[in-house]
């Protein structure tokens, strides 16, 4: 069974990946983690984020297996990971590595902007996982704070709404609802009411 749930930055959809990963015993990629990564590298190699050759190239050269999840959530790297994933030729060194993850025996859960539509439109369950870019910017607005980083809410859903455009608007693999996709809205739920709301779901549809 291939678990594929897509959907905008902070919109709950990373939390779920992971509890419906643990629930029925599958592996998880948080594919943002990729997309964060080669940011990440580019930033610390002073890599130009409009070299679409020189930053394939860091794509290339990533090993899934050293991504330090928690350095890769800081908040510069999230615009960083945006910019890169506009880029047809990073997205290509991407797509075998995620692709193989889906498919492996036994099934997987992966999470992103374009599992349901691009890396595994086979998927048995799709869900497309959104909430108001108000509540969203409050949720990430409160992790960054955990994280120690002081940032105000403003400038949160300011960079909120400039890498929803970005995702949503660019050619290659935008983030965009599968026609098959199951919406859900977490704007009104906590953490608890949303992982029940997809366990209910994915329920109805297996
Ligand atoms: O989900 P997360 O915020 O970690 O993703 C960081 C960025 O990586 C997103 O803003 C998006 O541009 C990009 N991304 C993508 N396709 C994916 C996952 C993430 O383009 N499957």
């Amino acid at each position: 069974m291939i678990i594929a749930i897509d959907g905008p930055a902070a919109s709950g959809k990373g939390t779920i990946a992971r509890r419906l990963a643990a629930h029925f015993g599958l592996p998880h990629l948080d594919t943002g983690l990729l997309y964060r990564a080669v940011g990440a590298k580019a930033l610390a190699d002073h890599v130009n984020l409009d070299d679409e050759a020189a930053l394939a190239a860091l794509a290339g050269a990533l090993d899934p297996a050293a991504l330090d999840p928690e350095a890769l959530k800081a908040g510069a790297v999230g615009e960083a990971a945006s910019r890169v994933a506009s880029l047809p030729q990073v997205r290509a060194k991407l797509l075998t590595l995620q692709q193989d993850f889906a498919r492996q025996p036994g099934g997987a859960v992966l999470d992103g902007r374009d599992i349901g539509t691009v890396i595994a439109p086979e998927a048995e369950v799709k869900l497309f996982v959104t909430a108001s870019p108000q509540a969203r910017a409050a949720r990430r607005h409160a992790e960054l704070a955990g994280r120690g980083e002081s940032v105000t809410l403003d400038a949160v859903l300011a960079d909120i709404l400039k890498r929803d455009q970005r995702d949503s608007g660019r050619a290659n693999a935008p983030l965009i609802r599968a026609g098959d996709a199951a919406l859900l809205d977490t704007t009104d739920m906590n953490i608890d009411e949303s992982w029940q709301a997809a366990l209910a779901l994915v329920a109805a549809k297996r």
